[in-house]
């Protein structure tokens, strides 16, 4: 496998996903843990990723000159191969003018890392500083026009660097140069798929769990179903899966869940608490405090079911890689107190802790859970935030308001999908704002809610860009929902990218 060395990138995570894409397993350590790691592990290939740092910065992200004598490859990319040319003696300059965008680009085909590509291509370049001297013992095997080291090699070490970013699709021949590097240079032979992945897994976790009992919180969500079908295919009636239906889902969410999992062989329970929750929610106004008293609320139902239920050996989670790498630059500061399924209810007692899908990238999530025969309603369920449909109703939450907002909710996902745009649009949802404006229906006068549409693009739902539904579909939507949803006369379309705002409203 691979050891992904961050150095602080916006496409860390991206490089990742690349190489699994190529069936190759590999995991992703910071800069400072990546040599002790890289030792312990021993990895058959090591990627160095961009970052924002010039080499000569006094706090620049480095690691000991060590890690290119341990014989493993090394691919650097744009600052992982500024700092691969400046610890061995090459030299690195900061040029006048950024080099940005896609970049024509001569490569040499002998190199293993450009076989079977043509010599000229198309890269995608993003950088201030450049190599202006290969170290000794490397040669040039790509230039731009304005970089004269677009790409370096050192085979005898096997040491490779690149100046652009392979990893992103506007680098036409990414996919392959990253194949070469992975097969002709490591050789690796592809191994890493989700199939071989769901027979070990499955193993592992009736290694783990023997004659035990396991308990799982199910939100429906990709995540939470994919692990429940996982373990109950390892383990089947050892496993219960608690349901605790909020009354904040979707339209007829609640009872798809229900239908896939009734008859799975394993103990499933649905906690109907939408009363509990409702009477929680009453009065409350702020995000904040809607957040709160939700993520509260569902520690309480737990509780409640879990006394039912006494001890259980192990507590499964749905907790999947993106949420286990540790940045190369530190944390983020929180904007809004998250609430996930899967907060330990303190009244069940455990021994252990089983997070099966801990190593996997979310479109690996949604592959395993196509693999083990789960619905594509469920695998291709965009994400759905933990409080649900209690922060897309602006202010006070009602029964009232939630019928409605389900209602125009259904109306626009399911014209999405007859739109043919259901996958490519990332996350799309209605919000019920608390603005009420008069409008006109027949000859009356109406003074009724303005629905807000969202819909965005995004790889990592870290920073998003409004979707462009086309107008014809958003005046269907919009025609639909007025005439067949009371209580909503108005419809605008949210067309701010995050930042500067979020996806969510509250
Ligand atoms: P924002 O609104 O912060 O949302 O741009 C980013 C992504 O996270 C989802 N989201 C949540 N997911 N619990 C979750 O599991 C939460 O409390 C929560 N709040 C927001 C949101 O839907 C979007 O996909």
């Amino acid at each position: 496998f691979v050891i992904v060395v961050d150095f602080g990138g916006q496409y860390n995570q991206l490089i990742a996903r690349r190489v699994r894409e190529n069936h190759v397993y590999c995991e992703v350590y910071p800069y400072n843990k990546a040599l002790e790691k890289i030792k312990e592990l021993k990895p058959q290939g090591i990627i160095f990723t961009g970052g924002p740092n010039s080499v000569y910065e006094e706090n620049s992200p480095k690691i000991e000159k060590e890690i290119f004598e341990l014989g493993i490859p090394i691919l650097g990319m744009c600052y992982g191969m500024q700092f691969m040319a400046h610890t061995l003696g090459g030299e690195v300059k900061s040029a006048d003018n950024r080099e940005f965008g896609k970049t024509p680009t001569k490569v040499d085909t002998t190199s293993p890392l450009f076989k079977g590509l043509e010599e000229d291509q198309v890269v995608w370049m993003s950088h201030v500083d450049y190599v202006a001297k290969v170290p000794e013992g490397f040669e040039i095997v790509a230039h731009t026009k304005d970089c004269p080291v677009a790409s370096m090699q050192n085979t005898e070490r096997k040491l490779y660097a690149m100046q652009y970013h392979a990893e992103v699709l506007h680098t036409e021949h990414g996919k392959e140069m990253l194949h070469n590097f992975l097969y002709e240079v490591c050789g690796f032979t592809g191994t890493w798929t989700m199939a071989n992945y769901a027979k070990s897994a499955i193993e592992d976790i009736r290694k783990t769990v023997g004659n035990g009992k396991v308990l799982l919180a199910l939100s429906g969500g990709v995540d939470s179903s994919v692990a429940a079908a996982l373990i109950s295919k390892a383990v089947g009636d050892q496993l219960t899966c608690i349901f605790v239906d909020h009354g904040l889902m979707r339209k007829n969410e609640g009872d798809e869940v229900e239908a896939a999992f009734k008859d799975s062989g394993m103990h499933f329970i649905r906690v109907d608490a939408e009363k509990r929750f409702l009477d929680k929610l009453a009065g409350l106004e702020d995000p904040e405090a809607k957040r709160k008293a939700i993520g509260e609320e569902f520690i309480r139902v737990f509780e409640d079911e879990g006394r039912k239920i006494g001890s259980v050996d192990f507590l499964a989670q749905g907790t999947i890689y993106p949420d286990v790498i540790e940045s190369g630059t530190g944390e983020a500061e929180v904007i809004k107190s998250h609430h996930n399924v899967g907060g330990l209810p303190a009244v069940v007692d455990f021994k252990g802790l089983i997070e099966p899908l801990r190593n996997l990238f979310k479109d690996e999530v949604r592959e395993l859970g196509s693999e083990l025969g789960l619905a594509d309603y469920l695998v291709w369920r965009q994400p759905f935030p933990g409080p649900g449909l209690a922060i897309r109703v602006m202010g006070e939450i009602t029964k009232d308001k939630l019928d409605i907002l389900r209602d125009a909710d259904y109306i626009f996902r399911d014209e999405i999908a007859k739109a043919g745009l259901d996958r490519s649009i990332n996350q799309y949802f209605a919000v019920l704002t608390s603005t009420r404006t008069v409008g006109v229906m027949g000859d009356f006068r109406t003074y009724d809610y303005t629905l807000a549409l969202r819909g965005v693009t995004t790889t990592d739902f870290m920073t998003a860009d409004w979707a462009r539904i086309p107008y014809d579909v958003l005046d269907t939507i919009s025609r639909r929902i007025v005439n067949e949803v009371q209580h909503i006369n108005r419809i605008v379309y949210d067309i701010t990218s995050k930042p500067p705002a979020t996806i969510e409203w509250e």
